[in-house]
């Protein structure tokens, strides 16, 4: 099955292709540039550019394929949750094209996009990824910070292993976040310094080589029971601490108050997955999303799942931790398997506010 896969829910304009769960090309245009004097993604903007930049890249992933539209079958795209007008862009586009070449198409929530990103092959059929049910997955990006408990449904239960293939899945959101996403918080605290978008590569950057614990800095919820993030309490403190300081003050200190404010945020993250694997006994750990790119974090999930014994899944390539139509493709793969098409393609709708 050879599937054009579309995502435009933020600021990537994004095309790929897959045979079945392989990946064969994939385009990604980050608008980066563009959002990064206002400090964040302007909305007007993410549409213009997605607009300018869609059918181009649509074009060159099929090329890079060597495949021709009309040997697509599916076309799978992004609906939600994200920026409504970005969304649009590439609903209209997938839209048009299973119209136009008699396609089926696909719509795909971008947050399952995150966590089956775990699940893209190459060309090759690698890697080959198990999952053994219960998975807990956390997916961290600018826009999401989840715990979601996966298991598998299974129609055929009865003939032999389950296979991935067989069953569909069945998601569960334990905990997220009730304000800010990790991502964004990290983002915030890095206009607060001055620096760059998207903040987190930045802070990552700089907190190698600064003090983690110059700044003290909460870890909210952390002793509640449940499995709910929160962090903008923590953006407000980091805030209230430096908003008095001179210019020169923050401009020597950017190691330490980098190191600080990653520190913490990446010990909110940990302390309630760390106490969700406890209460649910996965028996595999999953990490994605934008956030999981970052080096430091990716060694603390894997030392948490030693800690634990429990294999742990997370994007083999850097790209397909920040949005990327691959992961769109994949779960896309999986939807037709079990025949979920768009029954009236021209009523398809962007959904910004999706639930997952
Ligand atoms: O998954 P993604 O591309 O888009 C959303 O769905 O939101 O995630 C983008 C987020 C941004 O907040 C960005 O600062 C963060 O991921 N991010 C990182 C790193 N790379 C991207 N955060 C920490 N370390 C990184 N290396
Ligand atoms: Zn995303």
């Amino acid at each position: 099955m050879k599937i054009l896969a579309i995502e435009t829910s933020c600021d990537d304009t994004c095309a790929a292709v897959l045979e079945n769960d392989c990946l064969i090309s994939s385009v990604i245009s980050s608008q980066t540039d563009l959002h990064a004097k206002w400090g964040g993604v302007v909305p007007d903007i993410a549409k213009r550019a997605h607009i300018e930049r869609i059918e181009p890249e649509i074009k060159i992933a099929l090329k890079r394929a060597k495949i021709k539209m009309e040997e697509i079958d599916a076309i799978a795209v992004t609906v939600g949750p994200g920026l409504a007008i970005a969304l649009g862009v590439g609903v209209n586009k997938a839209k048009e094209l299973a119209i136009k070449f008699n396609k089926k198409l696909i719509g795909i929530n971008h947050v399952e996009g995150h966590i089956l990103a775990n699940l893209i092959k190459n060309k090759e059929g690698k890697p080959e990824r198990k999952i053994e049910f219960p998975a807990l997955a956390l997916t961290v990006s600018g826009g999401h910070t989840k715990l979601v408990l996966m298991e598998q449904t299974h129609p055929s239960r009865r003939c032999g292993t389950p296979s991935l293939e067989k069953g569909g899945f069945k998601y569960t959101v334990v905990g997220e976040t009730l304000d800010d996403a990790a991502g964004e918080a990290l983002d915030k605290a890095a206009k607060m310094m001055g620096l760059g978008y998207p903040g987190g590569p930045i802070i990552e950057r700089l907190a190698e080589t600064g003090d983690k614990n110059y700044l003290k800095l909460p870890r909210p919820l952390s002793t509640q029971k449940n499995f709910d993030y929160s962090f903008s309490g923590l953006k407000t403190s980091f805030y209230y601490q430096i908003r008095e300081w001179p210019k020169e003050k923050i401009g020597e200190n950017l190691t330490n108050l980098s190191a600080s404010f990653q520190d913490a945020v990446f010990d909110s993250l940990l302390i309630k997955f760390k106490k969700a694997i406890e209460f649910y006994n996965p028996k595999t750990l999953m990490a994605s999303g934008g956030v999981v790119a970052n080096l430091e974090l990716r060694k603390r999930l894997r030392k948490l799942a030693k800690e634990f014994n429990a294999p742990l899944l997370m994007p083999v390539k850097k790209q397909f931790n920040t949005d990327n139509a691959a992961m769109i493709g994949v779960v896309g793969y999986y939807k037709a398997l079990r025949g979920e098409f768009v029954e009236n393609k021209e009523e398809l709708d962007r959904n910004p506010r999706l639930n997952f």
